[in-house]
This record gives C-alpha cells, structure tokens and sequence, in this order.
C-alpha cells in the first residue's frame, strides 16, 4: 500500500511513527508523496491534553471520509479503548503506544476492525530505524510509574520498563555506521532508566569510569560509539539530578549541557497535591548543581497554570521558581482534566480566561529571562550542528548548539554547509528564542 503517517504529540510519538515507517517500507509498502495520493493513512495520537485528543481523532474522521484506509495508533488510543470504534465508527484499525510492532501484521491479515491496546507489551521492533539523515531518536524508557496527579502517561503508556543497554548500545552503534550523529535517549522520565529493572546485566563489561548508576553509565557507554558527537536525552524529574550525573555532563563532551528538567509548579502546597515528590528548593538546587560547572548549561521546563486550586500566591511561586531558577526556555501548558487521573476528581475551578492569562504572564516572562540568558552569549563562541535553512528567513540558516539554543547565521557566508555539519559561530546578536551569529 502507499501510506502516509501524521503524528501528533511528543517525541516518543515522532520516534513511534518513524518506527512504524520503517516496519511498512520493510514490509514492502511505499511512503506516499501525500496524503492524497495515500491508500493507507495512520494517525499517531496524543491524549495528554483533551485538545490534543481532539486534534487527532479529528484527522481520522476526515481521513475516514475521504475513503482511506485508516489507523489510529498511539496514546488517545489507549485512553479510548474499544470506545475509539464509537467515536469513529469506520475506523479500520487501532493499536495503543506499545502495540505499534503489530501494525504489519494487521495490515497483512486485513481484517478490520481490529484493536490492539497492547498493555504492557515490550515491542520487539524498537530499533527499526528509517535510513538517512543525521540524527535519531532512541527510545530507552517505555511508560512511567511517577503517577503524578494530573498525568494520563501511566495509564496509556503502562509500566516504567527499561530497555537492556546492550540493546540500547547496540542500535546507538548501527545507528552511528549509518552517518548518524546525534542521538537523543527518550523516556517519560529518562533519569528512571535501570530503576524498576536492571539495565545492565551481571555479563556486561564494568563501567571503565565506574560508573554505578544506570543511566550515567549508559551515557558513558554511548560517548565510547565512533561517529556519535552529540548526545541528548529527555525528559527528566529533579530527583533524578545525582552526581554521577553532573559527572557524567562534566567528563563526555558529546553529552550536551542541556536538561529538560519539568518543574510543572513552583508552589510547595501545588507540588504536594500534584505528587511530585520534591519541593521547590530541591528544583533550584538541581538547576545550581547543574550551572556550578558550566555557568551556560541550559535548563529548560514545563509548566502548568491552573491546576484545581491553584491561588495567585501560588501562580506567583510559580513565577518566582522560574526566574530564580533562569530558565532558558520554557513550555507552558493550561491544565486540561484528563479522566481517571487523581486530580479529575478535583473542581477544575481555575476560569478559562485565568489559566489565558496566567500562560500569557509566563510566556512574557520568558521572552525576558530568555533575553537576559541570551544577551549573556553575545561574544560566545558556540559549536551548532546546521539544520537548515531558517524557517522564518531563507536567506539565513539554522541549528542547534549544545544547549539546544536555535543560531542562525547568513547562508551566503558559508555555501558549502549540509545538514548535519558542525560549525562554529561566534554570536553577534541575542533574541529571546534565537542567537544570531558569524560562522568562523
Ligand atoms: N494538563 C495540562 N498539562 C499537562 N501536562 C501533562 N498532563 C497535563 C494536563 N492534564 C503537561 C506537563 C508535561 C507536559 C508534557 O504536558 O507539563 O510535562
Ligand atoms: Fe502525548 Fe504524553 Fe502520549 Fe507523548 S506520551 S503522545 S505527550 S500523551
């Protein structure tokens, strides 16, 4: 069949759907040039926020008119159940997040409806890769056992499991052969890895830095890989902020300094109710932890305005985390009740136009810090991987530096540049989301 994917949600997603490319193309169906020219369209979903879960479903019933093939994969999946075939009566398939390896089979047997919600299933296909391209996500953490309040992530994606790091260590190294550079680990809560199940195993080689925590020691593995220069993961919680960690950061200039470390509320009383585990000053203490070897080491967060009872002192608390905390950059998410979460049971009494304006006051605040932590680098010199051309200015080009800070800089100065080639910038110009620089 000719297919099309269209994702929606975070980068697990993304990575899910690329997985899923592969597995087709193996099976020797053919990505189509478009939607249109599609026979088979699958949608990947999100649910985290019921917008999102709108969003998709949405997609699928205007793909189910058109007369497509259609499958939903993904989180609003889970969530749904065999409801799904209600809200979209003609839907042909729907595999929950850790059902995605069944899909070729599906397709193959072709008898539809079919569900598969998948539970805890570990997928056998997890290192199916597209060819190409430079960088490339690598899942190493399924589900998430955190159980905060207000997060559906446990129930549809299931139980925290990491993946063995000789599985891991070993796509990474086929991944490198390929030309990939840059990886980025991916997990709800990637400072979990090794936690609720062993990663490495008693015959795996011991940690030449002896390293004695899981994931550092993964980190350490992945920095020995010919070929990888850069290393990313995400997301984190601020407990899992240790040591070995920063010393990790310090030793393997592959691993870039940057966490993305969701605070969701800067409010002890909130935190508490949300069930995260760490107050306030724990959160600043891993931020000061990080920046005491490297004064640039980007943090950056998620936060949600208006969970059940949130009060202006506890807006403000959140304000004040944030600027004590100098984040470089920040996502804010209005609070959407998700079914079945602890705090769906709580009045979501925050009015609409209030969590509007709570999320307008954060974002105006980050343009701020953001441009006091950029206008700190104006001199720097920064390494950036080239992505392409800028989205906004074609005469410019794009990329990354270490601390995931988009640069650009003008593209007639350095016309051989392909993506994925690392350059040097020194930066002559600060935004609140963008440095602007000379290449060197
Ligand atoms: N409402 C709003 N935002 C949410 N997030 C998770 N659950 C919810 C919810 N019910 C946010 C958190 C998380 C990000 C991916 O989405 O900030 O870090
Ligand atoms: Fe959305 Fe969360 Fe699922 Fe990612 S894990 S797709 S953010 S619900």
């Amino acid at each position: 069949m000719k297919f099309r994917i269209h994702t929606y949600g975070c980068q697990m997603n993304v990575r899910e759907s690329e997985a899923v490319e592969a597995l087709l193309v193996a099976a020797g169906h053919v990505r189509a040039e478009s939607e249109e020219d599609a026979d088979l369209v699958i949608v990947n979903s999100c649910t985290v926020r019921q917008k999102a879960e709108e969003k998709a479903i949405g997609k699928a019933g205007n793909l189910i008119a058109a007369k497509k093939v259609v499958g939903l994969m993904g989180c609003a999946v889970k969530r749904l159940g065999a409801d799904v075939f209600k809200r979209l009566p003609k839907l042909d398939f729907a595999v929950g997040p850790r059902a995605f390896g069944l899909i070729p089979r599906i397709l193959e047997e072709g008898r539809y409806p079919r569900l598969e919600l998948g539970e805890d299933m570990v997928p056998e296909c997890m290192d199916a890769h597209v060819e190409g391209g430079w960088q490339a996500f690598v899942t190493i953490l399924l589900g998430c056992d955190n159980r905060c309040s207000y997060c559906i992530v446990p129930d549809v994606r299931g139980h925290e499991y990491s993946r063995p790091a000789r599985e891991v260590v070993a796509e990474v190294r086929a991944l490198a052969r390929h030309g990939v550079k840059e990886v980025c680990l991916l997990g709800q809560s990637v400072l979990r890895y090794g936690v609720r199940n062993a990663a490495w195993d008693q015959s795996d080689a011991p940690s030449p830095g002896g390293y004695t925590e899981a994931f550092p020691r993964l980190l350490e593995a992945l920095a020995s890989i010919p070929g990888i220069e850069r290393i990313r993961f995400t997301s984190a919680h601020p407990k899992g902020c240790t040591d070995e960690l920063v010393r990790a950061y310090r030793e393997f200039p592959q691993v870039c300094r940057h966490l993305h470390l969701p605070v969701q509320s800067g409010s002890d009383r909130i935190l508490a109710e949300m069930g995260r585990h760490y107050p306030r000053a724990e959160c600043l203490a891993a931020v000061a932890k990080l920046r005491a070897f490297d004064t640039e080491f980007a943090v950056t967060t998620d936060v949600i305005v208006g969970y059940p009872g949130e009060s202006e002192a506890d807006f403000e608390a959140t304000r004040s985390l944030m600027d004590e905390a100098g984040f470089d950059n920040s996502f804010v998410f209005k609070y959407s009740p998700r079914p079945g979460t602890r705090s769906a049971a709580l009045p979501d009494d925050v009015p609409t136009e209030e969590k509007e304006r709570r999320d307008q006051v954060l974002l105006a605040d980050q343009e701020r810090r953001g441009q006091k932590r950029n206008d700190a680098l104006v001199g720097t010199v920064r390494e950036v991987v080239a992505e392409g051309p800028s989205k906004r200015n074609a005469a410019r080009w794009a990329g990354r530096d270490g601390g995931n800070r988009i640069v650009v800089w003008d593209a007639s100065a350095a016309p051989s540049v392909k993506a994925g080639d690392i350059v040097r910038l020194r930066i002559t110009e600060a935004h609140p989301q963008i440095l602007v620089g000379d290449i060197i």
